[in-house]
Parts: C-alpha cells; structure tokens; sequence
C-alpha cells in the first residue's frame, strides 16, 4: 500500500426524508463524521475527495474515472426503503477496477434481507433465534404455531427503523397488529422470531484474511422501566429526548465470563465468514435464559463514527481512531489482491491456512 493514497470518499448525497432536531439518524450527523474520516486521512498523509452518489450513476462513474483513485472509500448507505443500492456501489467500483473499503457485492447484498442472511447462516449450522419466519401478509400469522413473546421487525432495513415499544408481541393478536402496521409503513415483507430474554452484545471484527474480534460490547436495558421492552428501537437508537434513549447504555468491554466470551467470538467470526463479510463489521446477537448465544444480525460496512459502536471497540484493545482508518484501508488492498480476478466482488476466498480465531 502507498504511503499517500489518492482515495475516493464516496457517500451518498439524498437524505431519504427530513429527520428532527433531536434524531441523531439526521443527513447532518452523517456530514459530520465523513468530514471527520476526512480530517483522519488528511492527517494520515492521504489525498482524500469527497464524492457524493445522488441518483446519477453515469455521472458517478464518469468522475471515479477521471479520478482514477488509488482506493474507493465506501461510505455509501442505502436511502430507499428495501434497496439493493449499497450492494450495487461495491460491484460497480471492483468492476471498474479500484479497490474498494469494507464488504465485497455479496456481503452487502446478503445480509442486507435479515431473512436471506439467518437462512444462509442457519444453513451453515450457525445459531439464530428461533422460530425465524418471512411473513408478507396479515394472514400468514395464522399459518404458523407461534412461541410468545416473539419480535416483529421489518425484513431489509436497519438501525432501528420501524422497531418501537410495540415490536415486543405477547399475543397473536399484538402479532397481527404489527404485522400490518409494517407492511402498510415499511413495504416489504415481516420479519419474525422468538424473543430473546438474556443480555445483548454488539461484536466488531476488524481485518482483511485474519480478522479479529474487538472488545465485547454489551447494551446495558437496565434502567428501562418495565413498560419499555429491552430493545435497540429507532428511539433507543438515535432520538436523543426519548426515555429509550437515556435509558440504554453500552457496555465496553463487556464483563462477560471466559466460556460465553469464547462462545460469542466463535459465533461471531462463523458468521462473518459465512456471508463474506471483509475489513471491517459489527455483529449483533443476543442470548436465551441459558446464556446460549444467537445471531440477530451481521452488519457489513457497519457505522465508524468515532467514539461510539466499531470505533469504541476498536479504542479498547487500543486501536486509536486514525489506525482504525489506516487498518481498513489496508484490509482493501488485501481483498484486492486475493480476489482480483473476482470483478463482480463474490465471496472472498480465504487463503489456505487462515484459521478465524480471534
Ligand atoms: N430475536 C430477538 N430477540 C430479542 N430482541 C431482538 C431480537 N431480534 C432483534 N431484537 C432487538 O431488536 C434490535 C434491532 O434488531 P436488528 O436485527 O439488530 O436490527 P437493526 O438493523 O435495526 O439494528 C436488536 O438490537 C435487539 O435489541
Ligand atoms: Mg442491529
């Protein structure tokens, strides 16, 4: 890798609709950490430019190759409810040839449907809560025996989105009200599964062909009162003014015994590799009363605004904010160099002998 890398900070330049003051999801916060990843390049000794994608692919692809940057940064998000554009950026930039940050096309694209992902995982003998079912209409609650409470959440979205104090359904006819309330908001199919009673943990992997598992990050629900259910909703998530919010705290690192911690690494690093995920990640599970750990979802190209998820993670095993940066940018070209004749971006083969341990 060059010193001074020229590289391509591409984002995405159309907020999906006008978020309040007090919600930290807003276009603003979003500006602020890439001028943030920015300043980090600077000082690194990088050439970063910012490179907005609205909905102009053509004009898009016509500035990357008049830039011919050494690597594409790709802070690109979905906006649209249900999109497969985030999976679309990384397949465009490997075909046009540059190496690109964080998971590869089909990483992107599979964990992106929470349905695809736990079936590809479950496949793979990998734990996942149980009772994970696709629901795309109100009828189809009747078609299934269910084990209550269970959670109801939409199939393709995420940081929250449609998760509120009611997502927690005790009763079918909770369940039913949910499930039509998602399909008329959200548009896309239902996700339910069990409901998980134990403790919660946020896992971050960081690196290219020998990834490691960060310090274990637990979400603390303990001073939720009881009528809130302990959970990562929209609220506990971004809305600074709401109870939820306050309420919930991160843990990190977490003070988990020898065995679970093992466990969770272990689990962790399956999944990751299971979907193909690369550089860097953020891997959310859950356990049942017996402390066994489950998959609740893996995030490829997870947030790395500093100080908080990923970035506080990594700043527990001492990895300072700018050699997070430098790290994910080396994870990069290694990707590059071991799938470079993979152009759609597939699966990234582990060279031989790499055992995923932490
Ligand atoms: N099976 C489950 N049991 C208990 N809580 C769950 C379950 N699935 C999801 N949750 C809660 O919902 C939150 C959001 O779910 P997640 O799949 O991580 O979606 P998002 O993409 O919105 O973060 C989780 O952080 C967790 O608090
Ligand atoms: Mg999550």
């Amino acid at each position: 890798m060059k010193k001074s890398l020229r590289i391509a900070l591409v984002y995405n330049s159309h907020a999906p609709g006008e978020a309040s003051p007090e919600d930290r999801a807003s276009f603003q916060d979003l500006m602020e950490m890439l001028r943030d990843i920015v300043r980090t390049l600077r000082r690194l000794g990088h050439r970063p430019t910012l490179v907005p994608l609205g909905h102009d692919l053509l004009a898009f692809q016509r500035k990357l190759g008049r830039m011919k940057p050494d690597v594409v940064f790709n802070q690109y998000e979905d906006t649209m409810p249900g999109a497969t554009y985030e999976m679309r950026i990384a397949a465009l930039v490997r075909m046009m040839g540059y190496p690109v940050t964080g998971s590869p096309a089909l990483a992107l694209g599979l964990t992106k449907s929470k349905y695809s992902c736990a079936c590809l995982l479950a496949g793979a003998g990998i734990s996942i809560p149980p009772d994970t079912r696709l629901l795309e209409t109100v009828g189809a609650v009747e078609r299934h025996s269910w084990n209550f409470p269970v959670i109801v959440r939409p199939s393709s979205e995420d940081g929250g989105v449609g998760l509120d104090r009611k997502s927690r359904a005790a009763t079918k006819t909770a369940l039913k009200k949910k499930v039509s309330e998602l399909l008329k908001l959200e548009g896309q199919p239902v996700l339910v599964q069990r409901f998980l009673p134990g403790r919660e943990f946020n896992v971050a992997i960081l690196g290219g062909a020998k990834p490691v598992v960060l310090p274990l990050a637990e979400v603390d629900f303990s001073a939720l009162p009881a009528h809130i259910p302990p959970i990562m909703s929209y609220a506990a998530k971004w809305v600074e003014t709401s109870q939820e919010y306050k309420a919930t705290t991160v843990i990190c690192p977490a003070d988990v015994a020898p065995t679970l911690a093992a466990a969770i690494r272990d689990l962790a690093l399956k999944a990751y590799n299971a979907v193909g995920a690369w550089g860097y990640c953020r891997v959310d599970m859950r356990t049942d009363a017996d402390d066994n750990p489950f998959i609740l979802e893996v995030n490829c190209n997870p947030c790395i605004e500093r100080g908080i998820g990923l970035a506080r993670c990594a700043e527990r095993a001492g990895i300072e904010y700018p050699e997070l940066i430098q790290k994910i940018l080396k994870a990069a070209f290694e990707l590059h160099r071991i799938d470079g004749a993979d152009l759609g971006g597939g699966h990234p083969p582990r060279p031989n002998g790499v055992r995923l341990e932490a």
